[in-house]
């Protein structure tokens, strides 16, 4: 835990969807957060989850801001950490799909894809590492997928960014265990959002078909085990890859 029980937290993509869960499962009186996101077109949806935080009584800022551009990444946290002294907590939750075939996937989509979900990671995981070694505290929890770890039709360019989260996580995880730093992901299954809103009704169905507890997941499912990871209660776990999937994937 932190000195002074004050914490600052970095979650990407906090807009809405699974981050913004995350966010008002870990809002508290206490804790300041700052978040990103990259909307279009407006920050309707960023300010509706500040003020839903600061009706929790939790310190909160939004940024748009691009998370796979470096230097943009760089800056932002060192702006939290001059502005809030420090970084605690950081969740790598923003993600994109642009989803086809792989004889019909555009380079452009597969670039976009591996920038968004996986680049980003590295981007705003090495921003805040020098600060959590040097507190000897820090907790990174990065949202990969079920896909990740079982491939899917249609999502080559996904499942590989969310297979990378992977890896980075476990060799990450071997660097920084020593300064009391840890880093895990969570491979969420079918998590009802506006990104699987997107997707065909039949497509909806065949997942569903798919999961043993027959229903789909929530963000709230997702936000109560990023909550444990970053306690006091899940301090002795590091380098794991937790799947969160209603029996899906075993
Ligand atoms: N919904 C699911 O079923 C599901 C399953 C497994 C994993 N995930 C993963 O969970 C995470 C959240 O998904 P969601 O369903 O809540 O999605 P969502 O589309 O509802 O929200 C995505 C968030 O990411 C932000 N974002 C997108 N591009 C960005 C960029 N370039 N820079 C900064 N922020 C950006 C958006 O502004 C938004 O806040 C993603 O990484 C996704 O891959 C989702």
């Amino acid at each position: 835990m932190a000195e002074n029980d004050k914490r600052v937290a970095v979650v990407t993509g906090g807009s809405k969807g699974i981050g913004r869960a995350i966010i008002m499962a870990l809002a508290e009186p206490g804790l300041t957060v700052v978040f990103n996101h990259y909307d279009p077109p407006d920050d309707k949806a960023a300010d509706e989850t500040i003020q839903m935080a600061r009706d929790k009584g939790c310190e909160i800022e939004g940024v748009r801001l691009d998370v796979s551009d470096y230097q943009a990444v760089q800056e932002f946290i060192k702006g939290v950490v001059e502005r809030h002294d420090r970084v605690d907590i950081l969740v790598n939750n923003a993600g994109i799909t642009r989803d086809n075939l792989l004889s019909r996937l555009k380079e452009v989509d597969w670039d976009a894809v591996l920038a968004v979900n996986l680049k980003s990671v590295f981007n705003c995981t090495q921003a805040v590492a020098r600060y959590m070694m040097k507190q000897r505290y820090g907790r990174v929890v990065s949202i990969a997928s079920v896909v990740g770890a079982m491939g899917n039709a249609g999502q080559a360019n996904y499942a590989a960014s969310k297979a990378g989260i992977m890896g980075f996580t476990k060799s990450v995880a071997r660097e920084l265990a020593s300064r009391n730093v840890t880093v895990n992901a969570i491979a969420p299954g079918f998590i009802e959002t506006e990104m699987t809103a997107q997707l065909p009704e039949k497509a909806k169905e065949a997942f569903l078909a798919q999961i043993p507890l027959g229903r789909a997941g929530q963000p709230e499912d997702v936000a109560q085990l990023v909550k444990f990871l970053v306690s006091e209660e899940g301090s002795y776990i590091t380098g794991q890859v937790i799947h969160l999937n209603g029996g899906m994937y075993m």
